[in-house]
């Protein structure tokens, strides 16, 4: 079970910077109180009305059920596969390669205690509220997530005018659509259909023609070597590190640059690995403020 570092009242200096919108960059931040919220607690709060049930789980796509391992708690996962076989067997279905791990799980993991059963599965579907959140609501993540990326952030780097920048990751679409103003082409790269529908629905109803959906995955981007500009995630990216840090090396022009707000919504992210790993890729970091939230921005010049 993920959790999440919120900082409550946290002592931050704000100086003003030359851009637009919200954005400030934080030369200060001395967290005063921190506490812990699990995961599930933040979506909860974030999606109050969703009411999120076992049915749900039936709209998770392959790549998502072969991260269940990663993201479900374990006991109450088992508890909802022996109270569900139908469930299990969509699963496997869905995705083969998750049955060994189901296998071993249920065989750990008995079922729920008489009168559990309803908690072990709002647990785990809470748990998985993203996801879900992404398959039946896509208009609701855009407007309850929990930081509003500002294109000023991408353009103190980097200069977005005539370029080609992909956006991996994209969600919604939320930088893919505010750099098309700006860029020449825009490639807003996308696993989940959902998502990928409501951004074609959104760019034909606002008549935007250099922002192009695709399907694929940070570590395998469906464009040719070389071909971008600038390559920007937003909370998308440490999935399978390695393989994302060979594929943004590949797909960025030498002398383009890579770009990465990541953070939201732990505001304690100092000794987070991910970004100890990124520093030791070659990239620069600084941190901005965004609302209650302080975020990490990390960026690097693809080497000619
Ligand atoms: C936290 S959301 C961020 C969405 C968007 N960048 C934003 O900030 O609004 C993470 C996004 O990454 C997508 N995603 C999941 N696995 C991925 C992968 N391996 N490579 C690229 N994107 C992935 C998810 O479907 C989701 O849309």
């Amino acid at each position: 079970m993920r959790t999440a570092a919120l900082v409550a009242g946290a002592d931050v200096t704000v100086p003003p910077v030359d851009s637009p919108g919200s954005l400030r960059l934080v030369r200060s931040c001395r967290q005063a109180q921190e506490v812990t919220v699990t995961y599930a607690n933040l979506l909860q709060e974030l999606y109050p009305d969703l009411a999120p049930d076992v049915g749900d789980l039936y709209l998770l796509e392959e790549h998502q059920i072969a991260e269940l391992p990663g993201r479900a708690p374990g006991p109450e996962l088992a508890a909802v596969l022996h109270a569900y076989p139908d469930l299990r067997a969509f699963l496997v279905a869905r995705c083969p390669r998750i049955e060994e791990f189901l296998a071993e799980l249920t065989a750990d993991h008995g079922p729920a205690e008489e009168g559990g059963l309803a908690a072990c599965e709002s647990a785990l579907v809470w748990e998985l509220a993203d996801w879900i959140v992404y398959q039946r609501a896509p208009e609701l993540y855009e407007r309850r997530t929990v930081v509003d990326w500002d294109l000023a952030a991408v353009t103190e780097v980097v200069d977005l005018e005539g370029k080609t920048l992909i956006d991996a990751g994209a969600g919604t679409g939320r930088v893919a659509f505010s750099a098309s103003s700006l860029a020449s082409h825009v490639y807003a790269v996308e696993p989940v259909a959902t998502l990928r529908r409501y951004m074609r629905d959104k760019a034909n109803r606002l008549g935007i023609e250099n922002l192009f959906v695709l399907d694929g995955f940070l570590r395998a981007i469906p464009l040719p070597t070389a071909s971008a500009d600038v390559l920007v995630t937003c909370q998308a990216i440490g999935w399978d590190l390695g393989a994302e840090l060979s594929e943004i090396d590949r797909v960025v022009k030498s002398d383009g640059f890579a770009l990465h707000l990541c953070g939201a919504p732990s505001a304690a992210q100092t000794d987070n690995p991910l970004l100890g790993s990124l520093m030791s890729h070659g990239y620069r970091q600084d941190t901005y403020r965004d609302g209650r939230l302080v975020i990490q921005r990390c960026w690097k010049q693809i080497p000619k």
